[in-house]
């Protein structure tokens, strides 16, 4: 039917900064950010925990459980914006680490919405080349591109990453259907900037660092409204009732978001995974991060319905429907 998750792995970076360590950086409290955000602590990446190199862990735990040897990768998609370099691809590294000699390997750019931009096109690569095994990963070190002195944005994120090895199978099983969407026009409510577009008079290039920069309210208003019109967009085209979903696993970018998510598109609130209190918004790390948690928790069995969606800068946003 599509492209099947035969295995799925996931690898946080060992130093954890709570919201009470935030305090000393920026005038804020747990209280405040726990009650706006549902987030308690995150994790932060140190020297040899670069994007490629959590993304290679993940990678490997994924593959352990999918039974499967590096061999057999035919394809590696990475979707991430906080890559150590921007040439070459955070997924050559990925590649290079493992040895993976038989895969081609490429980045995916859509922000928090990456990992299900990247599962798609890997799920659509997989219905032309049926007998391919593909790596589909989200890492993020956005640590590296937060503005620590910036209490509006530096509480949010968080490092890590996710991954999963897909087949396709003549299976009543896997990747059922997406609905993807992204909007340009509103690139200004949620940006980082990156190295400079031209340089005319080809001055030596001085590096003024590139940091998330936000409207936070604005980002919630659309990131309900987006989700909640792509899912139920999904739902009608896919003749399923909210009812029939077994598990849901949003993007971990804030609990009063979810909530309210939630309540509009009326599941229950038990179906909702939930881990943003422990890691923070990893942006395109955070969906497969938290997949590998609930599969490895036993939340999803064999033939459930499982419903992800996500949201982020560019405007990117989209729902995909997945039977396990
Ligand atoms: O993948 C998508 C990524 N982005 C997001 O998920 C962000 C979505 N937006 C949000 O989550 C929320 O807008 C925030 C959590 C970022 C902010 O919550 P808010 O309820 O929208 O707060 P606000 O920006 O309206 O700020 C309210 C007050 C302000 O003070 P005044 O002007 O009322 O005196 C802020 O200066 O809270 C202040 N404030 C803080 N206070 C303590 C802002 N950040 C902090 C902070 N600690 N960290």
């Amino acid at each position: 039917m599509g492209a099947v998750i035969l295995g799925t792995g996931s690898c946080l970076p060992e130093k954890r900064l709570s919201n009470h360590d935030l305090g000393k950086l920026v005038e804020t409290s747990d209280e405040w950010i726990f009650s706006r955000t549902g987030i308690s602590t995150r994790r932060i990446s140190s020297k040899g925990e670069e994007a490629f190199q959590l993304g290679t862990t993940a990678a490997r735990k994924a593959m352990a459980m999918a039974n499967i040897s590096v061999d057999e990768i035919d394809l590696i998609i990475v979707a991430t914006m906080s890559s150590h370099m921007t040439m070459p691809s955070c997924a050559c590294f990925v590649q290079k680490e493992l040895g993976a000699d038989n895969a081609f390997a490429y980045d995916v750019s859509a922000a928090c919405s990456g990992f299900l931009f990247a599962l798609d096109s890997g799920d659509k690569f997989l219905r032309v080349e049926q007998n391919k095994k593909i790596l589909v990963i989200g890492t993020e070190t956005l640590s590296s591109r937060t503005d620590w002195k910036d209490r509006n944005t530096c509480i949010l994120f968080g490092d890590g990453a996710g991954a999963v090895v897909l087949e396709y199978k003549e299976e009543e099983r896997g990747v059922v259907a997406s609905n993807l969407f992204s909007d340009g026009t509103l690139w200004n409510l949620l940006y980082m900037h990156a190295a400079p577009s031209c340089n005319p008079e080809l001055e030596q290039a001085d590096n003024p660092g590139a940091h998330i920069l936000m409207e936070g309210k604005e980002v919630f208003k659309y990131a309900v409204k987006s989700m909640e019109g792509a899912i139920n967009g999904l739902l009608i085209r896919e003749n399923i009732e909210i009812d029939s979903i077994d598990l849901m696993i949003p993007h971990q970018a804030n609990i009063r978001i979810l909530k309210k998510l939630v309540s509009r598109l009326g599941i229950k609130q038990e179906k909702v995974f939930i881990n943003v209190q422990k890691y923070g918004n990893t942006s395109a790390a955070s969906i497969p991060i938290a997949l590998d948690e609930a599969n490895r928790e036993g939340r999803l069995k064999r033939g459930d319905l499982l419903l992800v969606c996500s949201f982020g800068g560019g405007f990117t946003w989209g729902a995909s429907l997945l039977r396990w």
